[in-house]
């Protein structure tokens, strides 16, 4: 009797396995009500009174050598089943097409984050704007012939209510609630009636700068777009034109070096091997006295980009109206880093 608990001992130290279905077949066969521990238990009134206490150490023997077994047996194809969800290199990856950000609103981030990290605050306003705050507060009074620069939409008949041209609006509120120190940036969606050509868009974004404080000079403005540009397109050349913006003086064009080395280049550049990128300027006295800020006090500077003509040169785009059509294929190409 004792041989053939012994043997079962050996059986039981011998197996193996990590199928979950096999572990419990053995456990069963062993531990389960019809198994063969109960069946050894069963016989121990046939065992001799004198075999009886060794044969029921090795009974007990038996049964905790079962139970170990099942225990680390069950642990071992548990992890292993575990691992093999998480790890195994084989299964195909499950198709989420997770979608991307427009690459207009990748640039608009580039850009905020280049000036946040100089200080600038971001500031926003809205897009219907009345006419102090796009044109009379930025030195343009009624009929002064630069309103013609930039073609306006009117809301319904009333004169005063109008589609914001540029987010200059915005620095004008920004300007009426704040006093100097101020460094803010105006990020926003502009609008112009620009039907003349199939290349202008009614509708583009921009992003443009201000800075006020005591003793603002022209360095200061070049400097900052200096490291703009550089920032933004990588080791760049830029140069300043002279020309005019009402609400700036003096005021300047900001002209990136492209280069000429291809007929594109020579194209795109007009043989100057330039493309300008956005306008600036000292802002004007009378600006800031419109704005409740005193001129003798304080002087500042103040810049504007289109979001588009920008995204247009850094993906080398040739045509603004695929940033507005959003067919998927141009869209996928755009991956944000930020
Ligand atoms: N507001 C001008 C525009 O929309 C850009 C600009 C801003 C120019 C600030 C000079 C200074 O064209």
């Amino acid at each position: 009797m004792i041989d053939r608990v012994k043997e079962y001992l050996e059986q039981v130290e011998a197996f193996s396995s990590t199928d979950p279905q096999e572990i419990e077949t053995f456990r069963v066969s062993y531990a389960g009500k019809k198994g063969i521990l109960n069946d050894l238990f069963a016989s121990f009134r046939e065992v001799p009174v004198e075999e009886k206490k060794a044969f029921g150490q090795e009974l007990n023997k038996l049964k905790e050598a079962v139970t170990t077994k099942v225990k680390e047996l069950q642990t071992q194809s548990r992890a292993g089943a575990s691992k093999m969800r998480i790890s195994d290199p084989s299964r195909t990856a499950f198709p989420i097409d997770t979608g991307n950000r427009h690459p207009l609103a990748v640039v608009k981030n580039r850009i905020i984050d280049i000036f946040t990290q100089i200080g600038f605050s971001i500031s926003e306003g809205p897009e219907i704007e009345d006419d102090w705050h796009n044109f009379t507060a930025l030195n343009l009074p009624a009929h002064h012939p630069a309103r013609d620069m930039q073609d306006t939409f009117f809301i319904q008949t009333d004169p005063d209510i109008l589609l914001r041209t540029h987010t200059s609006s915005v620095q004008v509120r920004h300007m009426e609630n704040n006093q100097p120190p101020i460094r803010t940036i105006s990020p926003g969606r502009v609008f112009r009636n620009e039907a003349i050509s199939s290349r202008a868009h009614c509708i583009f974004h921009q992003v443009e700068g201000l800075y006020i404080a005591k003793e603002v000079s022209f360095a200061d403005l070049k400097q900052t777009l200096k490291y703009f540009t550089e920032a933004l397109f990588g080791n760049s050349k830029i140069r300043l034109r002279p020309s005019y913006f009402p609400f700036t003086e003096p005021s300047a064009e900001v002209d990136i070096y492209w280069g000429l080395e291809t007929e594109t280049d020579y194209r795109i550049t007009k043989g100057t091997g330039w493309l300008e990128i956005m306008g600036c300027g000292m802002v004007d006295p009378n600006v800031l006295q419109n704005c409740g800020i005193d001129p003798d006090e304080y002087s500042g500077f103040a810049f504007g980009m289109g979001i588009e003509r920008i995204a247009m040169l850094l993906y080398q785009v040739s045509d603004i109206r695929l940033f507005f059509e959003n067919d998927v294929r141009f869209l996928k190409q755009f991956k944000a880093t930020l």
